[in-house]
């Protein structure tokens, strides 16, 4: 079959139509290819080490250090007695992660039934802080090992934490014993938020673990994907997170990733699983991201779940 990335000039994506006729003639067929999954972790290791650098850690951000925010023109942070202490000592997880699953936030996850499939996984990672209500299990599962958190939600949901934690730190409880990974660096107007989301932790003695991400991986991870042609100002949390993933565990199976308005049976699919508020237009690069995510799951390299889960 000639796949549609030749029928198609590379300067125009495929319409919405047009990735559903794809994604339905590949239909349900996934082959696992090892050498594909060996080759994206060099790839990912020699970029952007994930293993060593995915978070902030005493390790590689030691007093002194100068952190460059990934999301600004020429801004810094030198790491001090006030930073440095909030660091882990160096990466916490287990390595190498066994079965992983990327739980994007898609529309297309609602009445996927996909839930107990994400729950049987090792590693489970989600993007920013997605509600797990009970409506949402079927579909999306309950446990997380490591879930985003973007500064701009401690800002928006939680009244920037100046006042009360008690919502945030409550809230936070479905999370269980995960990591928070938030890019804490990213964007100057981030980095206090997240600084108070810590400390609303560290005194709750919570059981979350609160991870910076490092904003070096940030930019590497983002030029090489720059390289295999995602033009955006920043690529999506989904996509940094799949590209740890690949980076760290021996199989990703990615849920919910479907930046699209009309879904495999053509019936209108809502942007989030739970809500559709949609993104910012020009800011991220989805159905770009897609393209790829779906380039490396027809090479067996990953695979992603467009469908219900059996
Ligand atoms: O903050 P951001 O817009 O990146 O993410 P989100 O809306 O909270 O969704 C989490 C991730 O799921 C995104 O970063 C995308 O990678 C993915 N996603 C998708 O592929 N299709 C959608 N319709 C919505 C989200």
């Amino acid at each position: 079959v000639l796949c549609w990335f030749y029928i198609f000039p590379v300067y125009r994506l495929p319409r919405d139509k047009e990735i559903v006729e794809e994604v339905l003639r590949q239909g349900e067929v996934w082959q696992k290819n090892q050498t594909g999954i060996d080759l994206y972790r060099k790839l990912l290791t020699e970029c952007c080490d994930p293993r060593k650098m995915f978070a902030v850690t005493k390790v590689n951000s030691p007093m002194g250090k100068v952190l460059w925010y990934d999301g600004e023109f020429y801004h810094s942070r030198t790491v001090n007695n006030e930073t440095y202490p909030l660091f882990v000592q160096e990466n916490p997880l287990q390595l190498p992660l066994k079965k992983c699953a990327v739980v994007g936030n898609g529309g297309i996850l609602r009445h996927s039934k996909c839930g107990r499939e994400i729950d049987q996984a090792d590693f489970i990672l989600r993007c920013n802080l997605p509600p797990l209500s009970k409506d949402h299990v079927e579909d999306v599962g309950t446990r997380t090992h490591l879930v985003t958190a973007n500064p701009s939600i401690i800002e928006k949901r939680f009244q920037n934490l100046l006042w009360s934690r008690k919502a945030f730190v409550d809230s936070m409880k479905v999370y269980g014993s995960s990591y928070i990974y938030m890019p804490a660096f990213s964007m100057k107007p981030g980095t206090d938020p997240s600084l108070r989301a810590y400390y609303a932790l560290a005194d709750t003695s919570s059981n979350l673990t609160m991870l910076f991400a490092n904003p070096e991986f940030l930019r590497t991870v983002g030029k090489f994907w720059k390289a295999r042609g995602v033009h955006a100002r920043r690529l999506s949390t989904g996509l940094f997170l799949v590209s740890l993933a690949l980076g760290l565990c021996e199989e990703v199976t990615a849920y919910g990733f479907w930046p699209f308005s009309v879904g495999l049976d053509e019936q209108p699919v809502s942007h989030h699983y739970y809500d559709n508020i949609l993104p910012y237009k020009w800011f991220h690069a989805m159905p770009e991201e897609f393209v790829q995510l779906w380039q490396l799951h027809k090479s067996g390299t990953l695979r992603m779940r467009v469908g219900c889960c059996p």
